[in-house]
């Protein structure tokens, strides 16, 4: 694989693959596989360049737990300054166990119960992100139950399809689940305005994710300022505008949303209008910040050549699921190996479970390490317990230090919560 990325996170260096100054080998003999590997120096460049991007306005970055909920992770990105974007009361308990200032947090989600409602009202989250009228219907309710005042933006639907590689990754058109149509946004601001429980804090969008090109976000920023101009003709004031997540990155060396080029149209138009700018990135945060770690059990050969590995589907869906692309290489390539094209495979009991197929590979040797890049965004966070397995291990490099920040699963784990009642006679 030659030297592969020598600026970017996870180097080679003499042929082995490395997270900073460590080696990828000696992690992996450490902890043992499948093993998750985040590089926090790449997440603080991440972080880094959006806090720089968007400095000249007003602005808060609400990591999207969901891309990845480590505990550890959330923490020192709370400590960076990040707010959160989750999506359900267990989020909201991640995100206030590492300790995220809740006055950062915003709630998403078209299916908030009346209980995560009540959390997170009781936690002062910083706003709700309501995605129906039924949903702020409830919200009233609740904060009318409680005594207090809900803070919320509506999340509109722009009606945009942008291009995103994967139909379920686009959530801006309007046969989505998402949001609410721009012509009833106003009458729900204007209805909300009279109700003393509720507090009309901002405006959200969410167009999709992994995109790449900024022109549908500028798009979606004129449709949402149209309806700010209408409300501020009706008294009606905003603090901020909430433009989403979903700017992509590169997981075959391909480009990368151009954050710059984002920001220099996004900062003067929210800034002239006033507002205070929140972004929702979750993978361009965390994604090319992890690997995954995977042994080589079995190399078979049939009608194809299946390179089986002992992390698959329940390690990382993306393959599957939406048939995203990682690039796949041998840990150590010092000794080379003849290229085939191979299908990367799991233990699974499903056609389904490949991490990679019909790819051009270095032909490992049973029991070599391979790594699989880009993962740190709905790798782990989408990890499942499905035929019997052990959810893996997380470590988390910084500088000179190594951190287990998630052990391996037990075999107790997996049955933890269940009960075996005698048999009705
Ligand atoms: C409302 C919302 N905000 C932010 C995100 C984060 O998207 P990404 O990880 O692509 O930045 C998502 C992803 O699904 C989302 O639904």
């Amino acid at each position: 694989m030659g030297e592969g990325l020598l600026t970017g996170p996870f180097p080679r260096v003499g042929g082995e693959l490395r997270c900073g100054s460590h080696r990828i080998a000696d992690l992996a003999e450490r902890f043992g596989t499948p093993l998750y590997v985040y590089d926090m120096d790449r997440v603080r460049e991440r972080v880094d360049r959006f806090q720089r991007a968007f400095a000249g306005v007003d602005h808060l970055v609400a990591y999207s737990v969901k891309a990845n909920g480590n505990l550890t992770l959330l923490r020192r990105l709370g400590a960076l300054g990040c707010g959160a974007d989750i999506t359900s009361r267990g989020e909201l308990f991640r995100a206030l166990r590492a300790g995220i200032d809740p006055g950062r947090i915003l709630f998403a989600g078209v299916g908030k119960s009346e209980l995560e409602i009540r959390e997170a009202l009781d936690a002062g989250i910083y706003a709700f992100n309501v995605e129906s009228a039924g949903e702020l219907e409830r919200i009233d309710a609740v904060a009318t139950s409680l005594g207090v005042r809900a803070p919320f933006a509506l999340r509109v639907n722009p009606d945009i399809l942008s291009p995103t590689p994967h139909e379920y990754t686009a959530t801006g058109h309007a046969e989505s689940k998402f949001g609410v149509p721009l012509t009833e946004a106003l009458r729900l601001y204007r209805w909300a305005s009279g109700r003393r429980h509720l507090e009309v804090r901002g405006i959200d969008v969410h167009i999709g994710s992994q995109i790449i090109d900024p022109e549908p976000y500028f798009r979606a920023l004129s449709g949402i300022l149209d309806i700010v101009a209408d409300l501020g003709r009706e008294g009606i004031g905003l603090e901020f505008l909430d433009i989403g997540g979903g700017f992509g990155i590169s997981y075959d060396a391909g480009p990368e949303m151009d954050v710059e080029t984002l920001a220099r149209e996004v900062v003067p138009t929210v800034r002239k209008a006033g507002l205070r700018l929140v972004l929702e990135p979750g993978r361009s945060v965390v994604g090319d910040a992890g690997i995954l770690v995977t042994r080589v059990h079995y190399v078979k050969r049939g009608g194809k050549t299946f390179v089986i590995v002992d992390g698959g589907m329940s390690e990382l869906i993306r393959p599957s699921h939406y048939g995203g692309f990682h690039a796949i290489e041998r840990v150590d390539d010092r000794a080379p190996r003849p290229t085939e094209v191979v299908d990367v495979v799991g233990p699974i009991c499903e056609t389904g479970d490949f991490l990679a197929r019909d790819r051009a590979l270095e032909l490992p040797e049973t029991g070599e390490l391979l790594a699989v890049r880009a993962v740190g965004a709905y790798g782990f966070a989408m990890a499942s317990n499905y035929n019997g397995r052990l959810r893996p291990a997380e470590c988390l490099i910084e500088g000179e230090r190594i951190s287990l920040v998630r052990r391996r699963e037990t075999l107790e784990d997996l049955i933890r919560g269940e009960d075996l009642p005698e048999t009705a006679s």
